[in-house]
């Protein structure tokens, strides 16, 4: 019997990884986990109750109450649930928390997408097909400003960008479960690429995965 088709996708903040996550599933028609949800909402749980975000047994607490049964808040997609969030996740037993209802996610029969920083690394190392997707911080904050700016928000480039490369040290210079791709990951640099071309790259890996198994 072949393995189930577990398909871990990471990156930095904007790469797009969401959207390609989002495809991928659908394409291949399994369930698919946003893993940055969860930081997002132990990150909005802790501020709405004026917990300290950095004391990492407060943060582990929110963690281990975490209803993963409502992870479809909007506003936990915003901007600042995704600073938030970046700051609980450097506490390593807030990690651990949320380690084995990724990992269950993942174990599933029919397989599954999750998308993050460490899936290919940590949560699922034995993952089918691995994909860590990248851009430049200039692009991917040309990209963000764009969202914003489509949203309605006023926001400067510059502090976008700012906080992009902020947010890329803080999760790439943590000590635990780093953003770094994995020694098997396909790299897959998105600066250049539409949605549409990085959704067949993506589709390219794994069919070669599937017809190699
Ligand atoms: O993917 P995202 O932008 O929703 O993630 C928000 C933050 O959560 C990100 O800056 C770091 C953290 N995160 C993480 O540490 N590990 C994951 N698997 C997913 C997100």
């Amino acid at each position: 019997m072949s393995r189930p088709l577990t398909i871990a996708i990471d990156g930095p903040a904007a790469a797009g990884k969401g959207t390609l996550a989002k495809r991928v599933a659908a394409h291949y028609g399994l369930p698919y986990l946003d893993t940055g949800l969860l930081y997002r909402a132990v990150g909005k749980l802790a501020a709405e109750a004026g917990g300290d975000l950095d004391d990492p047994d407060a943060m582990a607490a929110f963690a281990a109450r975490l209803d993963t049964s409502h992870l479809d808040d909007g506003t936990l997609r915003g901007h600042e649930a995704g600073e938030l969030a970046s700051r609980v996740a450097v506490h390593p037993p807030v990690r651990d928390a949320l380690t084995a209802f990724q990992r269950s996610f993942a174990m599933g029969e029919a397989g599954a997408v999750l998308d993050g920083r460490d899936i290919g690394t940590v949560i699922c190392p034995q993952a089918r097909v691995k994909i860590f997707v990248t851009a430049s911080a200039e692009v991917r904050a040309r990209r963000r400003t764009d969202e914003l700016r489509a949203k309605g928000r006023d926001v400067a480039y510059e502090r976008i960008l700012a906080e992009v490369k902020e947010r890329d040290a803080r999760d790439a210079g943590r000590s635990v479960a780093p953003l770094r791709p994995a020694a098997d990951a396909h790299l897959l640099d998105t600066s250049e690429l539409g949605i549409e071309a990085a959704f067949r790259a993506a589709c390219d890996v794994i069919d070669r995965s599937l017809a190699n198994p």
